[in-house]
């Protein structure tokens, strides 16, 4: 039998998860206000609004690039190396290796960490081009032949100055090499190839959002304009293309190469709302926060992607245990009282379970925490996981219905593609059936019918290489 003060305070939290159509909406307007400052404002380390940082990319493929460039990924958790054959007709070859990040070195220092995926690369083109390597790109007159170009995606907030340079302005989910903030991330890591005499030349940094919206654009899934890449995994972003005249920041005089009329925007939404004016603000965000090495900041990210759903559940559940509500019996594996143990699987499993006897959410809450459960029990956790979930699709609805809102894209086009990659969209049960439903609650309304996401594989390898061939 579960109790009723069990039931009384699920009832509670997920009243208290739930996203109110007044903060949906004063969230969208407070958005777009932030989006227009943004793209005025330069974002250095100290600015807490939303970055809008402008890539130097001016271009969205057309589906007919063609050439075989190499792409690097660093985003979350694993570092990617691949080569890809762009084939001019919409479609790709790609060769991949992938690798997890020791975790000492994603808090080391930063010349081991360069140096590491330097040895990474080198390891690749061992095992993968060893042979292919003279038919690759040259570059005549340069001291040494360019063979490589390469595509570098970093997928965290830098303040870029050109298509190829960029100082880290800090680190998120969880890396914290500290005498990296304020380098330039891709001189680093061209020093640490030059330094293993590689035939590679780091031809542009990228972002993952902007890799996906490149990619989408190249492989145009659907009939659609894409307007938006996006990221809801580990963690969560998006970028879009804006009239340069609209970036009072970029000073176009100062870049004569930039000749074209657009540049796709980094906005790196994670850091929408830092000051907490508009977004959620529960007891159990305020912990995760503290428990972040970027305290204060991406505060928005910490309420939605993939790195922080685990933790607020966990966060919740031993809430109910010290209230003596749930976890009465049996000591568990300890891993309850542990920060980070439970990844964002756990609640997507939990939620996703439609078993009648929640058989599936039962070994999960006993494999992550090691308690058995009882049916009512069962459901009173999945209630608490599907408000957690239920809560970061609609709160990732804003900067959407935001950029739509921004770009008069319902104006200009019949229909609108939104590319979206990460494990949270991509997995996390009715995510997608969230964003939507949030997004017909703004002033979006019926039109929401109009905007399509789409999951837009490999943005960080195909993307990337699409942004060296325009280097
Ligand atoms: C980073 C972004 C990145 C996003 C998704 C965020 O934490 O700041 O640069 O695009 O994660 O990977």
């Amino acid at each position: 039998m579960t109790s009723t003060s069990l039931v009384t305070a699920v009832n509670d939290l997920v009243e208290e998860f739930a996203v109110s159509d007044k903060v949906l909406n004063d969230s969208v307007n407070y958005f777009v206000e932030q989006s227009v400052h943004g793209l005025a404002e330069t974002a250095d380390s100290s600015a807490r609004g939303l970055p809008m940082i402008p890539t130097f990319v001016t271009s969205v493929p057309t589906g007919e690039e063609k050439g075989t460039f190499l792409a690097v990924d660093l985003g979350g958790t694993n570092f990617r190396v691949c080569s890809l054959k762009l084939n001019g007709d919409s479609t790709y070859d790609m060769v991949q290796d992938k690798a997890p990040i020791p975790q000492e070195l994603m808090v080391g220092n930063c010349s081991d960490f360069f140096g590491h995926l330097a040895d990474r690369i080198q390891q690749f083109l061992e095992t993968h081009h060893s042979e292919t390597i003279s038919c690759a790109f040259e570059e005549e007159g340069a001291g040494k032949p360019v063979l490589f170009k390469m595509g570098f995606t970093f997928s965290f907030p830098v303040d870029q100055t050109a298509l190829n340079r960029g100082k880290l302005i800090r680190w998120t989910k969880g890396f914290d090499i500290k005498d990296a903030v304020g380098k330039d991330i891709c001189l680093e890591l061209q020093n640490a190839i030059d330094a293993r005499n590689l035939p590679v030349h780091v031809a542009a940094l990228v972002n993952d959002t902007v890799g996906t919206l490149m990619s989408r654009a190249y492989t145009k899934p659907s009939d659609g304009r894409t307007l938006i890449g996006c990221i809801f995994g580990t963690g969560t972003n998006g970028a879009y293309s804006e009239r340069i005249k609209k970036i009072p920041k970029f000073d176009a005089q100062a870049h004569p190469e930039v000749t074209e009329k657009i540049m796709v925007i980094n906005t790196e939404w994670g850091s929408f709302d830092n000051d907490l004016k508009v977004i959620p603000n529960t007891r159990f965000d305020k912990q995760v926060n503290e428990n972040t090495p970027n305290k204060g900041f991406h505060m928005f990210e910490k309420r939605i992607s993939g790195m922080f759903l685990g933790e607020l559940l966990r966060l919740v559940l031993t809430e109910l245990q010290s209230k003596k509500l749930l976890f009465t019996s049996g000591s568990g594996n300890g891993k309850l009282s542990v920060a980070w143990s439970a990844d964002s699987s756990v609640p997507a499993l939990i939620d996703g379970d439609s078993s009648s006897d929640l058989s599936l959410a039962g070994n999960t809450i006993k494999e992550a925490f090691g308690y058995e459960t009882t049916l009512e029990e069962r459901k009173q956790i999945q209630r608490v996981a599907r408000a957690i979930g239920k809560r970061s699709g609609y709160l990732s609805a804003i900067p959407l219905a935001g950029l739509i809102i921004h770009t008069k894209a319902l104006e200009k086009f019949d229909k609108i593609d939104i590319g979206a990659d990460g494990s949270v969209v991509e997995f996390y049960p009715h995510f997608q059936e969230y964003i939507h439903d949030a997004l017909r609650k703004t002033v979006i309304g019926d039109d929401e019918k109009r905007v399509a996401i789409g999951i837009a594989k490999d943005g960080s390898g195909v993307g990337a290489a699409l942004c060296a061939l325009v280097a």
